[in-house]
């Protein structure tokens, strides 16, 4: 006679051969790793355990009932990155496809209600053809019983969706209602409907890759936050945006040892070129300022013009929204507006300090800005930092010009500290256009309009273009010299540490989405 324990080891062995060899070995040959090693990549060794391994779809349609896999396609459970909880789902590709019904949902769910009761992260390795077709509607069913489930887990534990294979249908819209997006290079997609359909439908002819691989949506859509070479990297990705926030909204982000030292950066003080007219790179900026090696820029290849990304200082997890002047001179415009905005509230939301960097001739004008929204999509990154209850402090490096001053986290709008470097200029508008404007006539009616406009425009730049009047009305706390940036900011966020900020009584707010 069997010993029972015989029976659960077949049982065991059979749940860890998914889809069985040769689906293995075929998801291999498509540079893909199988559910499973997946997590062992991402999990301390050892930690994992795992949840529903015997579970079994029950349908009986178009022949499923002589297609039962245990675990129905999905490795679900819970474990410990870097000595922290999260809770885990794997979708197994050649289970099925990964595609999602009743019972793969339910498992999903489950592990998702633990996570919010238990107050930690939940990280989604997505890898599915989405619905099951011959399931029909428990499909979809099961798709949003997810999607209610991310929407009540967000802002209270951090959600994290690594796409690493095709994700179509209802698999990317779970993955849109999450914190943070990853996708590998060459091997994952992401789109609501695929090629075929497209074609059938528009008549356009696209690749996979084209309309939803991870380059066009690391920069033409800002879908994902995150891409990579490949899975392994994509995972490690993942593990550093976990190691920036805490388990849950009522906690702390970790804080990592710091020993405080000469924090003066002397190269900053040459950073801002003479003209104004003149670009560099915000990032050296950020990085000068920001503990060495920590700075992780998410969407680096969407919206160029605002640069936003984690970062540590003296050992404290920060986030960071700089202007950069390197591209599109730093105009806001409706891309860098939402980036920034998504990234304030998500910083936000996990008590995440922001450091703010400004440099901005103002917003984007024209047709192109107006009709896709800019008055709502600024609104947005305004609403944002005006909402936001983390200690956030801005040092303007150089323009502060027009709306976008008073956007970028300024005081008005609750910085808890402005700092601005000798070369900033906080003015309604550069010089030589407030020139043009408020002095056309005299201009016009000049013997020499180009003497003169110089003139007006040297009288304006006497007048704005530096941080001492908005100094002079406490605007700006204090104007430093740009090395000491790096200590003031360290100092700031001590004094920051216990600010606490209750907002009104309300339902929830209502951003201008
Ligand atoms: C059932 C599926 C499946 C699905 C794939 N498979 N998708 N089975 N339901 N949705 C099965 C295939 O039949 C195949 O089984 C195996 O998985 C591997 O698939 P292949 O096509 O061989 O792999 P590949 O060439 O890599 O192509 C992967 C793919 C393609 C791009 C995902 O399979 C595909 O287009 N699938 C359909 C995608 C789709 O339309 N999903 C429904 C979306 S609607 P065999 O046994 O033949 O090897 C949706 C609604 C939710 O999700 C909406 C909520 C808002």
């Amino acid at each position: 006679m069997q010993h029972p324990t015989e029976r659960l080891e077949a049982m065991r062995a059979e749940a860890l051969k998914g889809g069985g060899e040769a689906r293995i070995e075929a998801q291999h040959s498509k540079g893909k790793l199988t559910a499973r090693e997946r997590l062992q990549l991402l999990l301390d060794p050892g930690t994992f355990q795992e949840m529903g391994q015997l579970v079994t779809h029950r349908s009986t349609n178009f022949g499923l009932d002589k297609q039962k896999f245990l675990g129905d396609g999905v490795v679900t459970g819970y474990g410990k990155v870097n000595g922290r909880l999260v809770y885990v789902f794997s979708q197994d590709f050649t289970v099925l496809g990964g595609s999602l019904a009743e019972a793969h949902a339910q498992k999903i769910c489950k592990i998702m209600d633990m996570a919010l009761q238990n107050g930690a992260p939940v990280i989604g390795l997505n890898d599915s053809g989405g619905a099951r077709i011959q399931e029909g509607v428990v499909s979809l069913g099961g798709y949003a019983d997810i999607f209610h489930r991310n929407v009540k887990a967000s802002g209270v534990v951090p959600q994290l969706s690594l796409i690493l294979g095709p994700c179509a249908g209802g698999a990317v819209y779970s993955p849109a209602l999450t914190d943070f997006i990853f996708m590998a290079e060459g091997t994952s997609y992401m789109f609501v409907t695929g090629p075929n359909v497209v074609k059938t439908v528009t008549h356009e002819e696209v690749t996979s890759e084209e309309l939803g691989g991870a380059s066009t949506h690391a920069s033409k859509s800002g879908v994902t936050h995150f891409t990579a070479a490949n899975e392994a990297l994509v995972i490690e990705q993942a593990k550093k945006v976990l190691s920036f926030l805490p388990q849950n909204c009522e906690e702390d982000p970790a804080r990592l040892a710091f020993k405080g030292g000469d924090e003066s950066r002397p190269k900053l003080d040459s950073l801002v070129p003479e003209s104004a007219q003149q670009p560099y790179d915000i990032r050296d900026a950020v990085t000068e300022i920001l503990d060495a090696d920590s700075f992780l820029e998410v969407q680096p290849d969407f919206a160029e013009n605002i640069v936003v990304g984690f970062g540590r200082l003296g050992g404290r997890s920060v986030g960071v929204v700089a202007n950069q002047p390197a591209f599109l001179a730093g105009v806001l415009d409706n891309d860098a507006s939402v980036k920034a905005a998504r990234f304030v509230r998500t910083c936000d939301a996990f008590n995440v300090p922001l450091v703010v960097l400004e440099d901005v001739p103002g917003f984007l004008p024209g047709t192109d800005q107006e009709w896709n929204g800019i008055i709502t999509n600024g609104a947005k990154l305004l609403y944002a930092f005006s909402e936001a209850t983390v200690p956030r402090i801005t040092v303007i490096t150089r323009k502060a010009y027009g709306g976008a001053y008073d956007v970028m986290n300024s005081r008005h709008i609750g910085a808890d500290l402005v700092l601005a470097w000798p070369t900033a200029e906080i003015a309604v508008m550069g010089a030589k256009g407030a020139a043009e404007i408020i002095f056309r006539k005299d201009i016009a009616a000049a013997d020499d309009p180009a003497a003169k406009l110089a003139e007006k425009e040297a009288e304006y730049a006497e007048l704005f273009a530096h941080p001492y009047n908005a100094a002079s009305r406490g605007y700006v706390d204090e104007v430093i010299h740009p090395r000491h940036t790096r200590e003031k900011l360290i100092q700031a966020f001590q004094m920051l540490e216990n600010k606490a900020i209750k907002p009104p009584r309300k339902k929830h707010s209502n951003i201008p989405l």
